[in-house]
């Protein structure tokens, strides 16, 4: 059997060759007629053309519709249509699975996204899904490759955690217990003993304390798996599951940290525009004509760096009205973030040194006694895709700064002990994988750039 995407590349009229995939279109005229087929390995489909010649053709034409899968064998040879170099001469076509053209929900015209979301089963055989599940795919291959060329270990951290790493409460449960009958307690409290773990378990959010933990003993290391929030994911860029890829370092401080991400970045676009050009093409051509021109930018030149004062300062100073307020010590919003990365500085930006008050417990506090050695990644169009930090190494610091944000140092005495035996300086970043997808396909919904994206009211597919 070939893949659509090698034939399209380098074979050769004459080639015997049987290819198995989707019937995107048929098209019948009086004396043969031509399947497009697609396996799913490119963009661009192979184009069979069915004579009289093949068995059992009158048949077969009639069954065969859009949605329908073959296997199609015969020769290739040199094709008459001006978009395409060869074509398939069927000698043989086998129908594996009937599609009923009057039911099947994939029609010509075009979809809009949110009705190819009602349609997670097949909505992967359309263009653009298609399209986008590739990319992801070399995005994912282009992470491996940059860490593993640079000696970083690729750690497992688990799923399920009993720690709260941004410290958010934001965490799913995990629990074995019956919801409509839980164990109490005296004092009206769920029992938890009587629970699998024997104490409340969560969904992670990030796999940075377990990182952070490998790293200890590794020295660098990834993380790339699912996490989860149960936060309002009612937007274009949250998703209540999605992947992130958590480098950590020892020996490391916020410029190596900034460094690294940015090499980071500029390494998975150069990936991207030399493996998957035609994607990126169709990308350019039909979803958003700024991403050629965005990827190029991105890989020559520098990305902008400010401190978050500054950033504040340069949101006061700017003439836009923004629907958050601007102040010092308060959260940046969506709306600043885009200001800063498309309007103001229009490339990539990291802002650094937020205020300790607005930041996770685990962030290195500066001597100011204010500020934490945080940074973020803000894109044009997406806002923020990157957030890291040099991470508080020092343990009484680090005891003051969790008790600071009412969080329990009983829970994070492993995370403690790190810091009681052989600390080091070190720092890492997350970065959202359907942000990076996002950002370089130009897809205006996250919900778009995951198979099976999860959100509140969705876990269907
Ligand atoms: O900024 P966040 O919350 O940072 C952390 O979780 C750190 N523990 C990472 C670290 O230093 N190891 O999340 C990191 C990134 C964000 O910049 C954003 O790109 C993405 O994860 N992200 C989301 N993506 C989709 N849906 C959501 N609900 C997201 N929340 C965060
Ligand atoms: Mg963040």
């Amino acid at each position: 059997m070939s893949r659509i995407k090698e034939l399209l590349a380098t074979g050769q009229p004459g080639d015997a060759v049987t290819v198995k995939g989707w019937v995107r279109t048929k098209r019948e005229l009086k004396d043969f007629a031509f399947l497009e087929l697609n396996d799913g390995s490119s963009l661009a489909g192979l184009q069979a053309v069915l004579t009289p010649t093949v068995p059992n053709y009158d048949a077969l034409i009639k069954q065969v519709n859009t949605g329908a899968t073959v296997s199609c064998e015969g020769v290739l040879v040199a094709s008459q249509g001006k978009n395409q170099r060869i074509e398939l001469q069927a000698k043989a076509l086998t129908l594996w699975g009937e599609a009923d053209p009057t039911t099947y929900p994939l029609q010509k015209k075009r979809h809009s996204f949110e009705f190819l979301r009602t349609l997670g089963h097949l909505r992967g055989r359309t263009n653009t899904l298609g399209a986008v599940f590739r990319v992801r795919n070399a995005c994912a291959t282009a992470i491996h490759q940059f860490f593993q060329a640079r000696g970083f270990l690729w750690v497992h951290t688990p799923i399920i955690t009993a720690s709260d790493c941004e410290g958010a409460g934001e965490m799913f449960g995990v629990t074995s217990l019956n919801l409509e009958n839980l164990p109490k307690l005296a004092n009206g409290q769920v029992d938890y003993s009587q629970d699998f773990f024997e104490r409340p378990a969560y969904l992670t959010v990030s796999g940075q304390l377990e990182a952070e933990i490998m790293a200890m003993a590794f020295s660098n290391v990834y993380t790339f798996g699912p996490t989860f929030r149960a936060e309002n994911s009612n937007t274009s860029r949250h998703l209540a599951e999605f992947w992130m890829v958590e480098p950590e370092m020892a020996f490391c401080d916020l410029e190596g940290d900034m460094d690294l991400a940015e090499d980071f970045l500029k390494f998975i676009f150069r990936y991207l525009l030399e493996h998957c050009p035609e994607d990126m093409q169709f990308f350019q051509d039909r979803i958003d004509q700024t991403v050629l021109a965005t990827a190029d930018q991105i890989i020559h030149n520098e990305f902008a760096r400010v401190t978050y004062t500054e950033a504040v300062s340069l949101l006061e100073k700017s003439s836009r009205t923004f629907e958050f307020p601007v102040a010092w010590g308060l959260d940046l919003q969506s709306e600043h973030e885009r200001y800063l990365a498309e309007d103001y500085f229009q490339k990539p930006v990291i802002v650094t040194d937020y205020p300790a008050k607005i930041k996770a417990f685990y962030m290195r506090l500066s001597e100011d006694g204010q500020t934490v050695r945080a940074m973020d990644i803000l894109a044009p169009k997406i806002g923020e895709i990157i957030g890291g930090s040099q991470r508080e190494e020092r343990l009484d610091i680090l005891t003051q700064r969790i008790q600071a944000q009412g969080l329990d140092p009983q829970t994070y005495w492993w995370y403690l002990d790190l810091r009681r035996y052989g600390t080091v300086p070190h720092a890492g970043f997350g970065l959202g994988f359907e942000r990076l997808v996002q950002f370089m396909t130009g897809m205006d919904n996250i919900r778009d750039v995951i198979p099976f994206p999860r959100f509140p009211g969705s876990a269907e597919f």
